[in-house]
């Protein structure tokens, strides 16, 4: 038994042996050593306060060499040999919460699910775990001594520490990458990471809640066909049969758009420059075809759209030549977007036209000014052919990469609504035009649920009850809402499209309402033995979870869309309610200083304290959302608003509208004078 005081959590005096990188897996690029001398050391002496003094000597000099060769300090020695993925949650030890959050962590580093595994990077180019191996094995080792009323307190990816607290408090909180106002720029941002101070989790990264890339397949699929009804008018009940979507990124949440387009009966063709991530998709059956050849590209394309059959075509080489080829030979492309990391845009997120992507890593390393210079000029260039096929009727929009700000940033200021990047963009970006209005505003948003135990079994009894409360929800509603039937259908055919990657996962864009009843039942079938415990959570990239005023906020019009109040509330109001985990990050999918967003993870185990905390926690969780966006005025949150108030025993407060036009008439009276 540990004494009061005895300090136990610590790292072995003992050095592991070398590091071994299978070459099956890819690996970061150098990131760019950007420290002074005097940093240098400061990097150094904080990547050593991990480990005892005996280390000291041999790891200064590893640390030394990592640091220049990579710009990060990895402390690649320490990470466990062989494979790391989310284990049956039975193999892992200490309390359930701290098991289920373990298996959480090695799914995101699993080497079929992580973009970049040795370097703990989930996904979205730079997006991790935490910064280095020394923290992995610490926060391991405070999770198996965890008791039910402590909590681990984990800042950038360090575990500050484990704490008393209660029962119905996380277990785990953490944060990523939260800056002073002042410092809070990718400059200042990226000097903090080569510090090892700092990590960039962006959502479900650093939240520990990625479920690999059906996540975004799901949110791609709908995306897709609420585009196909918004801007093509096709009805709820048809698919995108016969109509062309061109992007770009085959990587870990961009190599959704494949797999979501030919759910959604389109025909897809993406860009892609690295060739590992179209045998990674293929390999996976999430692509039909792939050529470097645009004749051969556009040959299919023809093809597939006569024959109004669903395709995923992959064209292996940069998008700007993609768009050359459409503009070039006037091709009719109905729906596009771009998905290359534009939120990582210098550091290698973003491959320029006429390089190829190993060039392009080369000139990273060797000539970044270069290379920035080759970005922006792509960037722009990228633009004016973009420019041209809207002219001509192609829809784009931002995928919530920041491309547009990424274009604005290479010198294109006239993207920008007069030139001014606050003012928005003269393209929409996915969430103001599409996921927003259709889905948050009702409370819609990327809810998911991960079988601990890894039995498929489990997944399949959990997708047909949750499929059973869709249908139900589907049937009572009226008027009726097509976000439910879409629903009924990813489900009715999630085992049929097997899109499971690592741990038995699934998501599913639910409502308030829907979230509610099925983590209800979920709880009810572990308490009855039917399935083993389930992890349930969602992405960041949700109704009340971000900030982002050019994504997830970005058709919140009362001006507030600057304001960071919401991801902030609604985390802590998560972790007063009793959430197993809850994260709060800078950044996510588009870049330092552009986001705040928050996730949570709540551990059922078919207890009644789980039960009420769903209704409290899970409750809260969409209606923070729902109540900001109905105070902006934004009529599908109002109505979703009124519903709560009437179903609920708190209450939201309601804006009060002026009649049309009184407000617009006494001003301009007045300003005009
Ligand atoms: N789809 C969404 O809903 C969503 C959500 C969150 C974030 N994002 C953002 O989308 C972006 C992509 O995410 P990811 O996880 O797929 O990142 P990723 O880095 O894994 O993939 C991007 C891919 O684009 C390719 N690429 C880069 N430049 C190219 C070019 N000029 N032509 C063709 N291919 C090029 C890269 O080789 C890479 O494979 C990120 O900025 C991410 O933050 C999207």
């Amino acid at each position: 038994m540990r004494k009061k005081g005895q300090f136990s959590v610590q790292l072995d005096a003992f050095l592991p042996p070398d590091p071994e990188f299978d070459p099956r897996y890819r690996r970061a690029p150098n990131r760019g050593f950007n420290l002074t001398e005097k940093e240098t050391v400061l990097a150094i002496k904080n990547a050593l306060r991990y480990l005892p003094k005996e280390l000291h000597q041999r790891m200064a000099a590893e640390f030394l060499e990592e640091i220049l060769t990579y710009g990060r300090i990895y402390a690649y020695r320490f990470r466990p040999s062989g494979a790391i993925y989310g284990k049956p949650i039975d193999e892992y030890q200490g309390i359930l919460e701290a098991r289920a959050i373990q298996v959480m962590i090695d799914n995101n580093l699993d080497f079929d699910v992580a973009l970049y595994p040795y370097e703990l990077v989930t996904y979205g180019e730079t997006g991790q775990v935490c910064q280095n191996w020394m923290q992995y094995c610490l926060i391991k080792k405070f999770l198996e001594i965890m008791k039910k009323d402590q909590t681990l307190v984990v800042m950038s990816g360090h575990p500050l520490g484990l704490f008393p607290s209660k029962r119905d408090a996380p277990r785990v909180m953490s944060s990523n990458g939260l800056m002073v106002g002042m410092f809070d720029n990718p400059n200042d941002f990226q000097k903090a990471q080569a510090l090892g101070v700092s990590n960039y989790g962006q959502m479900t990264a650093g939240g520990w809640m990625y479920i690999g890339p059906q996540g975004i397949v799901h949110g791609t699929y709908l995306t897709l066909l609420n585009a196909g009804r918004k801007y093509l008018g096709i009805r709820d009940e048809d698919n995108l049969a016969g109509i062309v979507y061109l992007s770009s990124g085959l990587g870990g949440m961009s190599g959704a758009q494949t797999k979501a387009v030919e759910i959604a009966g389109g025909v897809g063709v993406i860009a892609e420059v690295d060739r590992s991530r179209i045998e990674t998709r293929k390999t996976q059956g999430w692509l039909d075809w792939v050529s470097d050849d645009l004749d051969q590209v556009f040959a299919w394309v023809q093809e597939f759209r006569g024959k109004r059959q669903g395709a995923s075509i992959a064209y292996y080489g940069n998008v700007v030549d993609l768009w050359q080829y459409v503009v070039d030979h006037e091709i009719k492309i109905e729906l596009a977007s771009d998905q290359t990391s534009c939120h990582a845009v210098y550091e290698g997120g973003y491959t320029p036209v006429g390089v190829s992507f190993e060039e392009g890593r080369r000139l990273l390393r060797s000539d970044p000014a270069r290379f920035r210079s080759l970005v922006d000029d792509s960037l722009r260039r990228q633009y004016g052919l973009i420019k041209v096929m809207r002219d001509r009727g192609t829809q784009f929009w931002d995928y919530g990469n920041s491309f547009l700000m990424a274009v604005y940033d290479a010198g294109a200021r006239d993207i920008a609504i007069e030139g001014e990047p606050k003012n928005g963009f003269v393209l929409p970006s996915y969430v103001e035009d599409l996921i927003g209005p259709i889905c948050f505003d009702y409370g819609y948003g990327p809810f998911r649920w991960v079988c601990l135990s890894r039995r498929s079994e489990d997944l399949a009894k959990t997708d047909a009850a949750a499929r059973d409360i869709v249908y139900d929800l589907w049937q009572s509603r009226t008027p009726k809402r097509g976000q439910d039937y879409d629903n009924y259908v990813w489900l009715r055919d999630a085992q049929k499209n097997q899109l499971v990657v690592g741990t038995q996962a699934r998501i599913l864009y639910a409502d308030g309402p829907g979230r509610l009843r099925i983590a209800q039942k979920f709880n009810e079938m572990v308490r009855n033995d039917e399935v083993g415990p389930i992890m349930m959570g969602r992405d960041h990239h949700d109704v009340s979870g971000t900030d982002s005023p050019f994504r997830e906020t970005a058709n919140i019009k009362d001006g507030s869309n600057i304001m960071a109040e919401m991801s902030h509330q609604d985390w802590a109001g998560n972790a007063v309610r009793g959430m197993t985990m809850t994260v709060l990050s800078n950044g996510g999918g588009v870049g330092t200083g552009k986001a705040i967003n928050g996730g949570f993870g709540l551990v059922l185990d078919g207890s009644a304290r789980v039960k009420k905390t769903i209704s409290m926690a899970l409750d809260w969780d969409v209606s923070c959302g729902i109540a900001r966006r109905a105070w902006a005025r934004n009529a599908h949150a109002m109505d979703t608003a009124k519903e709560w108030n009437d179903t609920h025993e708190g209450q939201i407060t309601m804006p009060s509208i002026p009649s049309e036009g009184l407000v617009e008439r006494l001003v301009s009276s007045r300003i005009r004078k």
